[in-house]
Order: structure tokens, then sequence, then C-alpha cells
């Protein structure tokens, strides 16, 4: 029988992925289930085939310069790649693939949970519940704002960001969007393009931070662009922290120029800015987007899809376009 392709495997997955792993592959394992560091993961990729990783796993330039010749495909378990310098991924010649489209439900789910749980002051009124405060409550105590009959601008109209629309369109919200370019009527589904990301701030009772991370959408959300937002906006992000500049937008909660925000991911996370930790009007989840049985299932699933096909000679399923 042919030996087994060996995987180097950097995190621990649902078991229908350990077991496809146990029965298609050699892995290679982490036993701790923390992310390797960049000596750990050069070591571990020597004489392997194939990496499957994690977005905590930074494929940098030096990376790429010394992966071993025997890596024969990458795939990463996330839709996201900023963890990965595409134009070295580019000349080491190795194809790079993700995860796109099998967690979008799940990510737009996270969204709407932002958007109420910031809405409706969901952690202070958690707390009170949890601290045996409730019986002092005033009708005028924990008021939040509706969303039925408010403009949700989505900052980034792909997949999740349409998803996150038809969501909001059973909750009464209007939608519009700014995107690279407008969407087709039947995608669009009524929500309004806005040809520029300020023109979309100066509308949106609540925005939706959808775009990916690139030195172009870096602290996107700051001083100021919230100062284009209506007084007491609502801000949710479930893309990454790097498009939130945290000291401008902590000034705007503590100030009440932004109401409340609802955040699934931060900028050099799992460290999350302490300024957030300490305002009540602020919703906050440790990037939990994905985080489903059946998704985190099927982006495993697609990962060990596009590492087989890259061994089998064939194209990845879902390749990350490396220019
Ligand atoms: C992704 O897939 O990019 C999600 O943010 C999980 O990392």
């Amino acid at each position: 029988m042919p030996s087994k392709p060996i995987l180097v495997v950097t995190r621990h997955f649902t078991d229908a992925v350990e077991a496809r792993i146990a029965r298609d592959f050699e892995p290679r394992r982490n036993p701790s289930d923390k992310p390797l560091s960049a000596d750990e993961l050069i070591a571990a990729a020597e004489g392997a085939d194939a990496l499957f990783i994690s977005p905590a796993d930074k494929l940098d330039a030096t990376f790429f310069s010394r992966v071993p010749k025997s890596v024969k495909a990458i795939a990463t378990f996330s839709v996201g790649y900023d963890h990965v310098d595409l134009a070295a991924a580019k000349v080491s010649g190795i194809p790079v693939s993700n995860t796109p489209g099998v967690l979008t439900d799940a990510t737009a789910d996270v969204a709407m949970l932002l958007l109420l749980g910031a809405s409706r002051r969901a952690y202070e009124a958690q707390q009170l519940v949890r601290s045996g405060q409730w019986a002092k409550t005033k009708p005028a105590d924990l008021l939040g704002s509706q969303l039925g009959g408010r403009v949700l601008g989505i900052y980034g109209m792909g997949r999740i960001g349409q998803a996150l629309a038809h969501r909001a369109r059973a909750f009464g919200m209007t939608i519009h969007y700014n995107n690279r370019r407008p969407l087709p009527d039947d995608e669009a589904q009524g929500a309004i393009f806005h040809e520029t990301p300020e023109s979309l701030l100066r509308v949106s009772n609540f925005l939706s931070i959808h775009a990916p991370s690139s030195a172009e959408t870096k602290h996107f959300l700051n001083r100021e662009t919230i100062g284009l937002l209506p007084p007491g906006a609502i801000v949710v992000n479930t893309a990454r922290g790097a498009l939130v500049h945290d000291e401008d937008l902590i000034a705007a909660l503590r100030s009440g120029r932004v109401a409340a925000a609802g955040l699934d991911v931060f900028e050099g996370e799992p460290q999350v800015n302490p300024g957030y930790l300490d305002l009540p009007n602020t919703y906050l989840l440790p990037h939990i987007g994905s985080a489903t049985v059946e998704t985190r299932t099927a982006m495993g699933m697609l990962a060990l899809d596009n590492i087989q096909a890259v061994l089998d000679g064939k194209s990845a399923l879902t390749p990350i376009p490396l220019g």
C-alpha cells in the first residue's frame, strides 16, 4: 500500500475532520493546540507534503523563504488570508487555499447577534441578572435602540454582507452598502449602493464591517470616519480587528458619539485593547463567527479537499488568488 501524504496539522479540529485526517494522511500534529512559533512550524514542515494551518499561523516572507521544498500545498482554515504574505507565497510557487463560502451563514448570524446585543445593551442586562441587582430596575432602565426602520450600512457586500442584509431585512432594517462595484439586482435585493465609504457612513445608524483586512482597509474606522456617522450610531465588526482604530472607537464609545459596539474580532487578538473591557456599551465576543459544529466541520473538509486536490495534481477548489 502506498504511504499516505504527511500533513502538518497545526490545531485540533472537529471529530469528523480529525477522522478524515487520520484516514487519509500521516498527520504530524501540534500536541498543544496552541499556535506554533515560526521556527516550530518550519521544523514540523521538514519532509511534509502539505500544511493545514489556521489564521493564528503567520506565513510571512521569512516563512516562505524557509519553507521546506517537500511542501506542495498549504490550506488555511479560514476565509480571511491576511496572515499570508501573498507576494511571497507566489514566489514560493506553493498553492495556498482558503475556505470561502462555507462560513457565510454562521458569521452573518454572529453579526446579527452583535447588532442585537449592542443595540439592546445585552452585556449590561446580563450583568444585572448575574449580579442579583435585577429587582431594582426601573421602567426607563436599560433602554436600547430598535433595529426596525433604521439604516444598516454594510461596508463590504460580499457573501457575508449579503447574508447579514437578508437577516436584517427581516428585522425591518433598510440596507445600504459600499462595495467595489454595485451588485446585480438579484444580489442587491433592493439594497442601496454608495460609491464611497464616506457616503455610506453618513446614513448608517448601524454599521457592519465586512471588508477584508488589507493595507487599504487598515483602520478604516477611525476618528475621522466615525465623525461621519450619525450621532449615536452602533458599530459591529465580524471581519478583522485591523479595520478599526481601537483608541478612536473607544474614545467615541466613552463620549457617546458611538452609542455601542459589538465586536467579534480585535486587532492583535487574542489580546484585546483594555479600553473596551470597562465600557458597558460594548458587546464583545472571542472571534466565534464561524464557531458552529457544522461550519467548522465544513471548513475543515474544504481545507482537506483543497490539499487532496493539489496533491492529486489538480488545482485547489478554492485557491487564494496570488495575483
Ligand atoms: C475566517 O475564516 O476568516 C474567520 O474569521 C475565522 O478565522
